[in-house]
């Protein structure tokens, strides 16, 4: 836990700051929830995402699977290090950590299972505490994975 952006190591402030430019960016006319996520990849590259919504409430899709997603088809096999999020809403200042949801966790999960590495998570508002896990592990322990599929 960091009291503060400035308090973090270079790498994290680096990433949150990519997640920070593009939450702007996000699709979210109806809940005004704009949410911009930073992945980091195993090979220094650095893929950004941002919710879009649809007018079809569940079409749409959250940050973070919109990032992993796409780093996911742009870097085949290569394992990510890192996801740092935020999020700006425009009814009030985003004084707390935005925390992943359940199916984003499950997500992440899948992506750490597959490479046989953790993914830090930087959690961030846009003002206040940060705080850092290691692995998303402890925020969706006893996951299903694709062990159960064999
Ligand atoms: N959302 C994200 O993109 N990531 C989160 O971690 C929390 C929620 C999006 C989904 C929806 O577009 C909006 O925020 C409000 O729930």
């Amino acid at each position: 836990m960091y009291e503060s952006f400035d308090e973090l190591p270079d790498v994290e402030k680096k990433l949150l700051n990519d997640a920070k430019a593009v939450a702007r960016n996000a699709y979210a006319p109806y809940s005004e929830f704009q949410v911009g996520a930073a992945v980091l990849m195993e090979n220094g590259k650095v893929v950004t995402g941002t919710n879009q919504e649809n007018a079809a409430y569940p079409s749409g899709l959250c940050a973070e699977r919109v990032a992993v997603f796409a780093a996911s088809s742009q870097n085949p096999g290569v394992a990510i290090k890192a996801l740092a999020l935020t999020a700006h809403y425009s009814k009030t200042i985003v004084d707390a950590p935005v925390t992943p949801c359940g199916a984003c966790r499950q997500v992440i999960a899948e992506y750490e299972h597959l490479f046989k590495s953790p993914i830090k998570l930087i959690l961030s508002g846009e003002t206040g505490k940060i705080i850092v896990f290691d692995s998303v592990e402890p925020l969706l322990p006893f996951s299903f994975t694709s062990d159960e599929l064999k």
